[in-house]
């Protein structure tokens, strides 16, 4: 495939950039042209982030198409034998697994078949909890092969938050795995799946996928295994799918994700602009050659999986490697074995990833070539310049180019980086707005900042082809949530500065959500969580530093009963947030208190709180507003 959008100079990044902002439609237009279409559009966009029902957004309105034609059928023509997945377990001595265009376009065909054969039909809600196999992918893909929309549950998480998920969005059918391997250990996931869906009465029918070979209780009626309806949909001779044609703005998933509530919303997204936005970036911000291998490390239960290891990749005809375990099993040269085993060109992974396997040592590196790496990448937090520097010296060998994307699950895709080989690099800096994206940075008084050497609140003020539409069943909360905070912008959440030279520097989040290696957990969730244990009266989580984590859950406790054994009630509030979102937002310190910091009107002062976590004793700022300052002198004293 030849990517005539790519980006090859800095020259012709300012002129794509300066395009994209006088004239959007055109701009965007000339880029759809380089996918498959049933239909083309009658209209590129429409929009209004303000108005009634807002926020309004329509990309490519009139245009019929099926993104996975785009993924998989396109490609058969020129590219069939070329491998589209490069799967590597978690054991290293298992087998790997390549699927060329041709076999994954066989394998989705087939289980989109079994899909059907399951009742599924266009528009149906599919939730999908499976480890880093293959056919998670496959799943995924065969969901849009047939219309239905997926709403991928990353493994990690709890019962309670999967039927949670299940009841959001109705879903009617789950795909999952009797259990996923990751490091030494083997997780259940069926089982999981069993007591979530006690909870939930919309599904009618569960595919299994056997993984572990653990044992499963498969209900009658309900239950069926992955193998056994492959074997139909084939003595059916149902080998091909034709792929449904869907409308531009047909919601192709819905993948939720924490704010600053105790609920987490269901991020929308729809299918061309989507589509466009994820392909246009990979093949951009990551320079991608035809025939390089690319290995993006994430889970595809998150928004990184999603664009850059299935949808944007798949769609640029590139060859994407999926990595079933962890970075540091059976080893911390994991990800560099594998690196080295398929000759990865392309390395796009997390900070926290970074840190961890840097306080391994170089032990773990040296032996390793490395020598086929040409890029690398960094995604989910900020990138700290220790970390930066590390990657690039001893990864990269000072050969290889970092781009730090900033992104979010709600703009589908890379909003700000450098693009590889393109933009001079300055690290910790996301550097620049890719083409198409505006950014604008707020001060206090919700007014835009002009110039350079500035920092605030970041918003991007023009929409762009892969933002959200929507979040599910709750059309108001995506205005109240993204629209509402700076009328006429799309608010970020995030805190930026823009440097002398334009570059941008995202800061971190400026409301209730922690980003605890590179997931976001909101503070509202955890309390939930926390206070429902029956010895909680109450609770206050904030963030604190934390060396690999980036962000630690600190969580500040009141209980009814102080005479008991307080390591145990740790232990059990611990249990409980595990049984009710999932062991990522497990705190890592709690502190029992007598008391919080308080308004006189209720309020509790996170302010406060935040900065005894990260260790502050003296400026606290002005506690005269406090119902009882005298609490903030027991909390500071029994910090843990
Ligand atoms: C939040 C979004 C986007 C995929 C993974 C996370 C933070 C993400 C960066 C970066 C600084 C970053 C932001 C953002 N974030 N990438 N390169 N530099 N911060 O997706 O779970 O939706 O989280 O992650 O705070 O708002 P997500």
């Amino acid at each position: 495939m030849s990517y005539p959008y790519q980006i090859k100079s800095l020259d012709e990044y300012h002129d794509a950039y300066k395009k994209s902002i006088s004239d959007p439609a055109k701009f965007w237009a000339a880029i759809a042209e380089n996918f498959l279409w049933k239909k083309k559009w009658n209209n590129v966009l429409s929009w209004n982030f303000t108005g009634e029902n807002a926020p309004q957004i329509k990309w490519f309105e009139g245009a019929k198409l099926n993104i996975t034609e785009n993924c998989l059928d396109r490609h058969l023509k020129d590219s069939a034998d070329v491998p589209a997945l490069i799967w590597e377990p978690n054991d290293p001595k298992e087998n790997s697994v390549t699927l060329t265009y041709k076999q994954l376009h066989e394998k989705v065909c087939a289980f989109a078949n079994v899909l059907k054969n399951n009742g599924v039909k266009k528009g149906d809600r599919i939730c999908i909890y499976m480890g880093m196999i293959p056919e998670l992918a496959i799943a995924v893909l065969s969901c849009a092969r047939i219309g239905a929309i997926h709403s991928v549950v990353f493994g990690g998480f709890s019962a309670q938050s999967i039927a949670d998920r299940i009841n959001d969005a109705a879903c009617n059918l789950v795909i999952t795995c009797d259990g996923a391997h990751r490091g030494a250990k083997a997780i259940p996931l069926k089982p999981i799946i069993d007591d979530a869906l006690l909870q939930c009465t919309s599904v009618k029918k569960v595919i299994v996928y056997s993984r572990t070979h653990t044992p499963v209780a498969m209900m009658k009626d309900r239950d069926v295994w992955w193998e056994d309806e492959i074997k139909k949909v084939e003595a059916q001779g149902k080998t091909d799918c034709p792929a449904e044609e869907m409308d531009a703005e047909d919601p192709l998933f819905i993948l939720y994700t924490s704010g600053s509530t105790g609920k987490p919303k269901g991020v929308v997204h729809t299918t061309a602009g989507y589509m466009i936005y994820t392909t246009y970036t990979f093949v951009n911000v990551f320079n991608y050659q035809p025939d390089e291998i690319y290995f993006c490390t994430a889970d595809i239960g998150w928004v990184t999986g999603h664009s850059y290891i299935v949808y944007g990749p798949l769609a640029a005809g590139a060859t994407s490697m999926m990595f079933e375990g962890i970075p540091t099993y059976p080893d911390a040269g994991r990800f560099w074995d594998i690196t080295d085993k398929f000759k990865v060109n392309i390395l796009y992974t997390a900070p926290t990833a970074i840190r961890a396997l840097m306080a391994h040592g170089l032990d773990f590196v040296k032996d390793k070539k490395l020598d086929s790496l040409r890029v690398l990448g960094s995604v989910g937090e900020p990138i700290n310049e220790e970390a930066w520097q590390w990657f690039y010296k001893n990864i990269g060998k000072e050969k290889c180019p970092i781009v730090d994307t900033w992104w979010q699950t709600e703009t589908g895709g890379i909003l700000i980086s450098a693009i590889a080989g393109v933009t001079k690099l300055k690290p910790s800096y996301a550097t620049l707005p890719l083409p198409g994206i505006q950014p604008a940075i707020m001060d206090e008084k919700g007014n835009e900042i002009s110039g350079n050497d500035v920092s605030g609140n970041l918003c991007i003020k023009f929409p762009w082809p892969g933002m959200l539409r929507t979040t599910w069943g709750d059309h108001e909360r995506c205005r109240k949530t993204y629209f509402d905070a700076y009328p006429g912008y799309y608010f970020t959440g995030d805190g930026c500065l823009r440097d002398e030279n334009g570059y941008y520097r995202i800061t971190g989040r400026v409301d209730d959500v922690l980003n605890v290696s590179g997931h976001r957990i909101g503070t509202a969730e955890v309390e939930n969580a926390i206070n429902k244990h029956t010895n909680v009266v109450e609770s206050a989580v904030v963030g604190f530093p934390h060396d690999i984590k980036g962000q630690g859950i600190y969580a500040f406790v009141i209980t009814e009963k102080q005479n008991g054994d307080a390591e145990l009630t740790k232990k059990d509030i611990l249990e409980t947030v595990t049984r009710i979102i999932g062991p990522i937002a497990k705190p890592d310190k709690i502190q029992f208190v007598k008391g919080l910091p308080k308004t006189r009107s209720g309020k509790i002062m996170r302010r406060i709180l935040r900065k005894i976590a990260e260790g502050e004793t003296e400026n606290l700022g002005d506690i005269s507003t406090l119902l009882d300052p005298a609490v903030v002198e027991e909390i500071k004293r029994e910090k843990v």
